[in-house]
């Protein structure tokens, strides 16, 4: 059985409007307005509390809005709740699969359970377990999964039928950084057989890797919303992490790095280090640029630096660079 049918899917594939959801006093989600694509990856980042899981029950028909209204496909997620969840997956932090049974058992009950046939079910197990790297932990039961199996096994479990639409909430939270690559190529594959994503996130980026379009979250509220290189461009795109050999020289270095990038320079705990964001007109190219300017501004000025690394800003670094811009409203 396949939920999809190629028949025309309308272009948005998520719009919300002034979406609300109150629990007594608090406005976990506060008002939020979002269009996402059809086919594409949409990101929604935000710091722990900041409404994510929230909207996405929500979305998912699992919680009822206190305001607004939101469609998936064009179905409304109250009124139309049953044609929602015939078109929508979810995964992230929730439990789906049952920890005393094996990869195999969990695949096989939840495609029975889906209306799969005995042999189909079996059949399709084995691909999503093969295509997902859990060949060899198949028979093994899920609770003695490590962290980045239990990942896999949850999408895996979440794709049986290609979803229109799948919710993969926090996917990679507290993965090491290879399980957090297979995650990654998992979510492009899903993509590619035409299954629009939402996905949130604390990691700018991952955001940055998989997603086309990006919200911030806060606090409930829609911080800021565009492509990922409208977001970059907005927020730095780089971050460059120094460390001096003398303490002395740190202040020069603060002036040179902002004079002569133009870079919004912090100054760590550490006295010989500072941390310097980089807009790179948005991009990672020029971002590594910029920094290759600074270093050989640094050494004319004969300050010696002993390490430096270039990454993505943190998002401690973006919400900084966001609330900056807006003043001091917070
Ligand atoms: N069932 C609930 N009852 C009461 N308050 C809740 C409930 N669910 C969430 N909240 C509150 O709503 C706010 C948003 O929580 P939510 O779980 O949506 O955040 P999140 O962005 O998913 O965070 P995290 O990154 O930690 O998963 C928080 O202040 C949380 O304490
Ligand atoms: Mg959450």
């Amino acid at each position: 059985m396949s939920t999809s049918s190629p028949t025309t899917r309308p272009d948005i594939a998520i719009e919300t409007t002034g979406l609300v959801k109150v629990f007594g006093a608090n406005r976990a989600v506060d008002g939020i307005d979002l269009r996402v694509p059809t086919g594409t990856v949409y990101g929604v980042l935000g710091p722990n509390g900041a409404g994510k899981t929230t909207a996405v029950k929500m979305l998912a028909t699992l919680l009822r809005p206190d305001g607004g209204s939101a469609r998936v496909f064009g179905k409304d997620v109250v009124k139309d709740a049953d044609a929602v969840r015939s078109l929508v997956s979810l995964t992230g932090q929730y439990a789906s699969v049952d920890e005393d049974l094996t990869g195999t058992e969990n695949l096989i009950l939840l495609a029975r359970l889906l209306g799969h046939s005995k042999a189909g079910s079996r059949s399709r197990a084995a691909q999503l377990l093969e295509a997902f790297g859990l060949t060899e932990a198949a028979g093994k039961q899920v609770k003695n999964y490590s962290g980045g199996m239990r990942r896999r096994i949850d999408i895996a479990a979440s794709i049986l039928n290609t979803p229109d639409l799948l919710f993969l909430d926090e996917p990679t939270t507290g993965l090491d950084p290879r399980s957090r690559n297979q995650v990654w190529d998992i979510v492009r594959a899903v993509v590619a057989q035409g299954t629009t994503v939402l996905l949130t996130t604390q990691y700018l980026d991952e955001a940055d890797q998989l997603a086309s379009r990006i919200a911030v979250i806060d606090h409930g509220k829609v911080i800021a919303e565009g492509t990922k290189g409208e977001l970059k461009a907005s927020v730095g795109s780089g971050s460059v992490h120094l460390r001096l050999r003398e303490a002395e020289q740190r202040a020069e270095a603060e002036r040179i790095l902002t004079d002569a990038m133009n870079a919004v320079v912090q100054l760590d705990a550490d006295p010989v280090a500072l941390t310097a964001t980089v807009d790179g007109q948005g991009t990672d190219r020029g971002a590594a640029e910029q920094a290759a300017r600074a270093l050989a501004a640094l050494a004319r000025a004969d300050i010696t630096v002993d390490s430096f690394a270039l990454g993505q800003p943190s998002l401690d670094e973006v919400f900084l660079a966001l609330t900056d811009k807006k003043g001091a409203t917070a």
